[in-house]
């Protein structure tokens, strides 16, 4: 398989709103990223994915645009956009955005027009229907919560949004819609940036049958994956996607694509003939929790967990590469979900590390997670932000759900867990911003900072940053196979990655016992979390990379 810039590199996402501020107004800025651009070159990254900073009225954090060709004036201006891709360009930093087409906001000029009459030029450019004995034209449900459709008063006909209503999903049926947003992606990767991170696009394709859906007796609506996700022809849009934009520009592709069956990895991941470089998918970050059963908390094992992972690994070997990541803006800290963030915090955030930034794929790092912060106590719905989360808590209270139980899967699941603001040092709203954070600041910012990860030479931070250059260093570890050992075990993950004569092995202690090993693991350590180990046993949440030499012509 081809050697490529983006197999090699290692990707660290910003969530601009929540990384530094640099004006005083509590809202992370793009001057805020530019400044940081030391500390990512320490890191040692080589491209960075911003989430949205397009214009936008922000009721999904950017992910509602207003104009594509515009910066939010909360971020910045287009020149200050410029000025971070060339300043980016000289640390040897790529920039790759956020690319939101299957929706718009409402109050993009597209919507605006599309609004206003049943036969206006751009009416077909989103998704209208008559309503059905006087309710929704069918019973899908948003992905926020509620109804899927809008009745626009102007017209007295439903739109269709698969997320929040401000959100109204793009036509992509009409061919208008593709070519404009085909353009916009031109007009973007023109001014100097890499490629894209494609926002929710195994939404794009509407089952065009419209079908109502069954549902359970309780709920009013059926959520609307089995009409609007990854549907049959989806596939014709990414193909021209790719033909038109992606391949003449040589883009680097990473994709959401929750929805996405194994069995289609090569229709999406293959080298030749797929449509993305990368995919992300959803089955090990949403393990604890069932797609049928909405908002109910899912207990899991470390055994299902692995499989999961391994499954996406032995499959995308076949074809092409894959994404590696353990947190993003859309989901709760790792640390706090499949590790320890008490007494083993600094253990567990250092053994995930190891544990996902080994595997065959290009490493995410999301901000925050490389100095381990955690999920944030919240104890009262006001101090949720998230339009998901307040929505959920909207919805679930009408349909008289207790309100401790909402809470609790919120502590568990909230997004906003993963998006209080950086902690950068033990000072006022910890270095972030001189005013009052839009979002509140996790109260362990006194310890957990970058500061401190700077100075400690144990720290999580320090961790990350051997890892990225052993992984660096070894091209074994970038395309080396893969192959799972203790795959059974529900205490210990690990795995070897094999090229040539080398064969690297991962083993993770999961659990706060200590755990038995061969002692032959023990032998030819190359990096340990730990600063002793002892020979034939992983401490608690100890992870230990180790490295072989094989018989020559031995194993492939
Ligand atoms: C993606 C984004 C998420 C957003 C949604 C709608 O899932 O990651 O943050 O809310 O798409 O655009
Ligand atoms: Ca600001």
């Amino acid at each position: 398989m081809a050697s490529t810039w983006w197999k090699e590199s290692i990707v660290y996402q910003i969530y601009p709103r929540s990384f530094q501020d640099t004006n005083g107004d509590g809202v992370g800025d793009l001057k805020g990223i530019i400044q940081r651009l030391d500390y990512l070159q320490y890191l040692g990254i080589d491209v960075i994915w911003i989430c949205p900073v397009y214009d936008s009225p922000n009721d999904d954090n950017g992910y509602d645009i207003r104009d594509y060709h515009a910066i939010l004036e909360e971020f910045g201006t287009m020149d200050d956009m410029l000025e971070l891709i060339g300043e980016a360009k000289k640390y040897g930093i790529r920039i790759i955005m956020d690319l939101v087409a299957n929706h718009t906001s409402d109050e993009h000029a597209w919507f605006a027009e599309s609004r206003k009459s049943k036969d206006n030029p751009k009416r077909d450019w989103y998704i209208w229907k008559g309503g059905t004995g006087g309710g929704e034209p069918t019973n899908w449900e948003s992905i926020f919560g509620g109804s899927a459709w809008e009745l626009d008063e102007t017209t007295g006909e439903y739109y269709l949004h698969c997320f929040s209503k401000k959100q109204p999903d793009l036509n992509w049926e009409n061919p208008d819609v593709r070519q404009a947003v085909f353009d916009m992606m031109e007009w973007w990767a023109d001014q100097g940036i890499a490629g894209f991170r494609v926002d929710a696009v195994t939404f794009i394709k509407k089952d065009q049958r419209f079908p109502q859906l069954g549902k359970e007796d309780n709920r009013p609506y059926a959520p609307l994956n089995e009409a609007c996700l990854n549907q049959p022809g989806i596939l014709d849009f990414l193909r021209e996607m790719k033909e038109k934009v992606l391949m003449p520009r040589e883009m680097m592709t990473v994709a959401e694509a929750p929805g996405v069956p194994i069995e289609q990895i090569p229709d999406y991941l293959d080298e030749e003939t797929g449509v993305f470089n990368m995919i992300f998918q959803f089955d090990h970050v949403d393990i604890d929790i069932k797609p049928d059963a909405r908002g109910v908390y899912h207990p899991w094992k470390l055994s299902e967990f692995k499989r999961t992972l391994t499954k996406w690994q032995l499959e995308t070997a076949k074809y092409g590469w894959m994404a590696l990541y353990l947190e993003n803006h859309d989901h709760v800290r790792s640390v706090s979900k499949f590790g320890d963030d008490g007494k083993y915090r600094t253990e567990s955030a250092k053994m995930l590390a190891a544990y996902y930034f080994m595997m065959r794929g290009t490493p995410f790092i999301y901000q925050g997670q490389e100095i381990g912060m955690t999920n944030c106590p919240i104890d009262s719905i006001d101090e949720y932000a998230d339009i998901m989360s307040l929505n959920f808590y909207r919805e679930e209270t009408k349909l008289g759900r207790a309100e401790p139980e909402i809470m609790e899967y919120l502590a568990k699941r909230s997004r906003d867990h993963g998006r209080t603001p950086m902690q950068w040092d033990a000072g006022p709203a910890a270095g972030f911003t001189t005013g009052e954070p839009w979002l509140k600041v996790n109260p362990n910012f006194i310890h957990i900072n970058v500061e401190n990860s700077i100075s400690d030479d144990q720290s999580v931070l320090q961790f990350y940053r051997q890892l990225i250059k052993l992984r660096r260093s070894n091209k074994a570890l970038v395309y080396g196979d893969y192959e799972e050992i203790y795959a059974e075990s529900d205490e210990i993950g690990g795995y070897s990655r094999t090229l040539g004569e080398e064969r690297w092995t991962v083993l993770c202690n999961f659990t706060d016992r200590s755990i038995p090993i061969e002692g032959s693991y023990s032998d030819t350590i190359i990096l340990s979390n730990s600063m002793e180990h002892e020979r034939g046993i992983l401490k608690p949440y100890e992870a230990l990379i180790s490295k072989y030499l094989l018989p020559h012509g031995g194993v492939k």
